[in-house]
């Protein structure tokens, strides 16, 4: 079991390598040398990513929006107590009512955070990884994945569509009806 879950972490950061990847503006001068606060953020987006983790923006959504409806602009509220100068700290998300404990990803420019497993009540639910993710001018997002009931696919819940990797995802959603 924690071998599956690991699995999915790897596929996970996979992803999210290849949003972080994409062309971003120069990055401000890092401000507080303590983060401490709590950052809500609305899961407003649904991206599917691939077992070989690329994200699959053309992909259809119904089965990740019928599974997952309570998911679709839920509201993620995230406690962040982090020293940037010592790289150590914890962040706690509530998902839907439950706890889940982030870790520090110690991912450059960014202050990622990622769950290592969660809840009985989450796991019930299919939910598989948290995700809490904090620019140095702090603006931040949320992700919550989940498997899809179609196959290897998985389904991401976001608070952003920013930096995904090589497409314009405004226009994306122009094309693509939701
Ligand atoms: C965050 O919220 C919790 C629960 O309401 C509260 O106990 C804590 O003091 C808050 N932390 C900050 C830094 O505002
Ligand atoms: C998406 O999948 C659903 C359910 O399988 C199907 O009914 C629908 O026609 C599909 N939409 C497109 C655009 O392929
Ligand atoms: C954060 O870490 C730095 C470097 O070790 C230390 O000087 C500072 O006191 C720490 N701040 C807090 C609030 O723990
Ligand atoms: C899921 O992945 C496995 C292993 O790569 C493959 O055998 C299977 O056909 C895939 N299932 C779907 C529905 O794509
Ligand atoms: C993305 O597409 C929108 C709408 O067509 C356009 O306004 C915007 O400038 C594009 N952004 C980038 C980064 O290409």
């Amino acid at each position: 079991m924690a071998k599956h879950i690991l699995s999915f972490a790897l596929l996970f950061l996979l992803c999210q390598t290849g949003r972080a990847s994409a062309p971003v503006a120069p990055t401000p001068a890092p401000v507080a040398p303590i983060i401490d606060g709590n950052y809500t953020d609305k899961l407003a987006y649904l991206e599917i990513c691939a077992p070989n983790g690329d994200w699959l923006p053309f992909a259809n959504k119904t089965v990740c929006k019928a599974a997952y409806p309570f998911l679709l602009d839920a509201i993620v509220a995230t406690e962040v107590n982090y020293n940037t100068t010592l790289a150590w700290g914890h962040a706690e998300a509530v998902v839907l009512g439950s706890d889940v404990v982030l870790h520090p990803m110690g991912i450059a420019n960014t202050y990622g955070f990622i769950s290592s497993g969660v809840g009985e009540h989450l796991k019930s639910l299919n939910i598989l990884l948290i995700i809490f993710s904090m620019n140095s001018d702090k603006s931040h997002y949320t992700d919550v994945m989940a498997s899809s009931p179609s196959g290897n696919e998985s389904c991401v819940f976001t608070s952003t569509l920013e930096g995904f990797n090589g497409f314009n995802f405004s226009l994306t959603k122009l094309l693509v009806p939701p």
